[in-house]
């Protein structure tokens, strides 16, 4: 199990135990992190998977991805540390993340 935790806008922290493997989405979904709604089930078409990675983990979680750039440019989000969780797989390298979930997702 990798430790993952999430950060609502509000500041509240729910920590999972994720599987590794499994794309960060699937285990917040199955974590119940309500603000990863993942209406398209993880085919990045929705944009509501949407996380803010720390600063200190986005050399490990690395850039986005140019399956991400569409959805992400559509959505209008410009942190610089977002990414769509559907497209992180879990390692065993993401023990201790931390992501924020965007306000407009709470
Ligand atoms: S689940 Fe829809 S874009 Fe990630």
């Amino acid at each position: 199990m990798v430790a993952i935790t999430f950060v609502a806008v509000d500041g509240l922290e729910q920590r999972i135990d994720a599987t590794d493997g499994l794309s960060l989405m699937e285990n917040a979904v199955a974590g119940g992190i309500d603000a990863i709604e993942a209406i398209c089930g993880g085919n990045a078409y929705c944009g509501t998977c949407r996380v803010h990675v720390d600063p200190a983990w986005r050399a490990v979680t690395g850039e986005i991805t140019e399956i991400e750039e569409p959805m992400i440019e559509a959505s209008g989000d410009t942190d610089p540390g977002v990414r769509l969780s559907c497209q992180i797989t879990v390692t065993p390298e993401l023990e201790g993340l931390l992501v924020r979930t965007p306000a407009s997702q709470s």
